[in-house]
């Protein structure tokens, strides 16, 4: 391999872009040679802000680009699984977004895959742990400095969007639980060290976007889920936030309760007037996590360079999965 990872990148849509600017542009060791897409407009926009580039119609053609060292997947769920065992199988490092797959089938299938190449980096895109404030919040569990954790509630809020993208992106993308919350659930059990849960209710409505009903999604849902040894989690998750974008986190020890990213302000600025006091929100997760989608690149970069180890395994992609299928079935059923 070359001094820099020579990477492919599919998928060029809302985060597909974010994800080639950075890797072109803003992470030491990756090189971008490559960009994909089904959609000849994407194609033009690669050509012409990430210079260099040559752009395919889809992974199967980009997998033949001389001296590819990675395929970086930002495709619509519905197709990771399949195009993860596809650069597999080229004999690829992968990066995957979130979520693996949408059923746990489908992530063993992948984890199948990737016992076969060993020497392959796989990783999948859970960038929240990439997170500064996250990440101190884990370094502090291991630290014992909150004593023994017993419950962690979880807020994960989209803005109200009334161009409807929630619903056009519903069909593929697994729904509220498997799209959204995916984040909290790996979050979770990153904080509890791999726990296993036992137990799983959940609730859900659509008011906002009734059209969700099309595909059994929801707007705004709650998740209540036990773990071994009494622990629990609470997960409030919605595409209807009136306030701004917010991901955030409250981890309750014997010790200590920590909050974790709540309310975030845009900019650090409070307007007072007549008594009122207004601080403008965080549009949206790339204001939140851009830093989190940097450092998770070069995360997966030294990973390939070094040989491993990824922060975070294929199994652990496969139990976010299959607790968010558990959620998505407890809501179904009530
Ligand atoms: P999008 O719909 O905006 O983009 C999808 C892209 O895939 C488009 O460029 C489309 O042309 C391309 N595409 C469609 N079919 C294809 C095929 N057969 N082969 C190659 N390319 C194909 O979707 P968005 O929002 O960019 O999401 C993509 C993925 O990123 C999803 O899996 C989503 O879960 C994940 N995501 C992760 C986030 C995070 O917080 N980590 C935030 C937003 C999305």
């Amino acid at each position: 391999m070359s001094d820099s990872v020579r990477i492919g990148i599919v998928g060029l849509g809302r985060l597909g872009r974010r994800h080639a600017e950075n890797l072109a542009f803003r992470v030491a060791g990756a090189k971008l040679v490559a960009a994909a897409s089904p959609v000849a407009e994407e194609r033009a926009w690669a050509e012409k802000t990430l210079k260099g580039v040559t752009t395919y119609p889809g992974l199967t053609e980009l997998l033949d680009h001389p001296g590819l060292d990675a395929v970086w997947l930002v495709t619509p769920t519905s197709l990771h699984a399949d195009q993860v065992i596809q650069s597999i199988r080229a004999e690829k490092h992968v990066f995957c977004e979130k979520p693996l797959a949408l059923d746990p089938a489908d992530c063993d299938r992948a984890i199948a895959a990737a016992a076969g190449h060993s020497g392959q980096i796989v990783m999948i895109g859970f960038m929240r742990r990439f997170d500064l404030a996250y990440a101190e919040a884990k370094r502090r569990i291991e630290a014992a400095e909150l004593g023994e954790v017993f419950a962690i509630r979880c807020v994960s809020e989209d803005r109200v969007d009334p161009s409807g993208f929630f619903v056009r992106f519903a069909p593929t993308s697994g729904g509220i639980f498997l799209d959204c919350c995916i984040h909290d659930i790996d979050l979770v059990r990153w904080m509890l060290d791999g726990a296993k849960p036992s137990s799983v209710a959940a609730v859900g409505s659509r008011i906002l976007y009734p059209a969700l009903a099309e595909c059994g999604d929801v707007d705004t849902a709650s998740a209540t889920v036990s773990f071994t040894g009494g622990r629990i989690a609470d997960f409030y998750v919605s595409r209807t936030s009136h306030r701004g974008y917010e991901a955030s986190m409250t981890i309750v020890g014997s010790k200590a309760t920590l909050d974790v990213g709540r309310a975030i302000p845009r900019l650090p600025l409070t307007l007072e007037s007549d008594g009122r006091r207004s601080v403008a929100g965080q549009v949206d997760f790339f204001e939140r996590f851009g830093d989190a989608f940097l450092h998770e690149a070069h995360a997966f970069v030294e990973a390939v360079r070094n040989g491993g180890p990824t922060p975070l395994s294929l199994e652990d992609a496969r139990e976010a999965t299959r607790l968010a299928c558990a959620m998505r079935a407890a809501l179904k059923v009530g």
